[in-house]
């Protein structure tokens, strides 16, 4: 017989089956239905990303797996099914939400995300880790995204499963999301094995950004070069397909994306009045501490020699000075 985590897998695909048919074909699943349409998904992301929708109700999932002889523990256990606290009877977890599956490396079903369709809270509810699920070893979409990511070379790093599914529909393949988490080495170390080159595709707010700055970080250490997307203020990729469409997606988000060293630049001028002498100085010191970091002396020369046009600099009196830094920091 199958040992429990088979058994948490496969009670996972039920679900995720189960869920896919209430939103594609039931009475149950208009509210879905509805929602999904009104934020333009397509048939084809709705089949490729096995996108569902859990009925408002508090025991379709635990009656279908009851009666396949799936233990209650096990759902529980899962994180499929809740216990109520007088313990007097369960729950489906998973009610009234937009269901994303997620996969493990081989394409089982292992957790859900599960959004909201009106404005109750949490926005997501995320299948708390099991057995069988860890998020901080896990990538949505990564199974899917493996052939072009592997012809490719690349990979984009998205936010939210969301902007995965928008990013399918807008021609990247190659697109993984993380859990609603902060990237860990787990993670990056896997995303290296796939690929070299990363694009970060994160929100645009103060959050995103900061997120951002972290896992190139990550990233950087576990061997990848990065890149980070030109996401306008305000905006989250999906948002920005939607808004703009697909090939402006790729010229001016994709295609116009940053090295780390020019995001880390823009980053430090934000909040900074350049036209005033003091911030001027210090935004250039922090430049200068920065490349003082990157290992290729062609690197330095080349971020020395912009910041040295910009302000008007000798070049010379620039690479002493960030000499000298590094000698400090070292
Ligand atoms: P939409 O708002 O539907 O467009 O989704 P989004 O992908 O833009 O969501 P957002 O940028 O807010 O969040 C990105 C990711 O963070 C989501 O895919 C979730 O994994 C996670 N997340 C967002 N909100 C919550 C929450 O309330 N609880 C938990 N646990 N995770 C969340
Ligand atoms: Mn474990
Ligand atoms: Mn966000
Ligand atoms: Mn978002
Ligand atoms: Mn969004």
């Amino acid at each position: 017989a199958d040992g429990p985590r088979e058994r948490m897998k496969s009670a996972h695909e039920i679900a995720a089956k189960l869920y896919y048919h209430v939103l594609t074909l039931t009475e149950q699943g208009a509210d879905g239905r509805n929602y999904v349409k009104e934020r333009g998904f397509t048939r084809e992301q709705i089949e490729r990303f096995q996108i569902g929708f859990a009925p408002d109700r508090w025991d379709s999932l635990t009656t279908i797996l009851s009666k396949r002889q799936y233990s209650l523990d096990l759902m529980v256990e899962a994180g499929l099914v809740g216990e109520r606290e007088s313990k007097d009877g369960y729950f489906d977890r998973f009610r009234n939400r937009l269901m994303f599956p997620i996969w493990d490396g081989q394409g089982r079903v292992i957790a859900f995300g599960g959004r909201t369709i009106s404005d109750e809270k949490p926005k997501y509810l995320n299948s708390a880790d099991t057995p069988i699920f860890h998020k901080g070893q896990t990538l949505y979409g990564l199974h899917l995204a493996r052939p072009s990511i592997r012809k490719e070379g690349t990979v984009i790093l998205f936010e939210g499963y969301i902007d995965v599914i928008a990013a399918w529909g807008a021609g990247f393949s190659n697109a993984i999301a993380t859990l609603g988490t902060a990237l860990t080495e787990e993670q990056a170390k896997i995303i290296r094995r796939n690929a070299e080159t990363v694009t970060i595709c994160y929100d645009s707010d103060q959050a995103g950004i900061n997120a951002a700055f972290k896992s190139a970080n990550i990233l950087e250490q576990a061997g990848c070069v990065i890149k980070i997307a030109d996401m306008p203020e305000g905006l989250d990729p999906d948002d920005y397909i939607r808004t703009y469409g697909a090939n402006r997606f790729k010229s001016d988000v994709i295609g116009a994306s940053l090295t780390f060293m020019s995001f880390k630049m823009r980053y430090l001028r934000r909040g900074k009045n350049l036209a005033n002498e003091s911030e001027r100085m210090r935004y250039i010191e922090e430049v200068l501490s920065e490349i003082s970091s990157l290992p290729r002396a062609v690197e330095r020369d080349h971020y020395l020699r912009q910041i040295a046009d910009e302000f008007s600099l000798s070049l010379e009196a620039l690479k002493q000075e960030q000499y000298q830094i590094y000698r400090a920091n070292r």
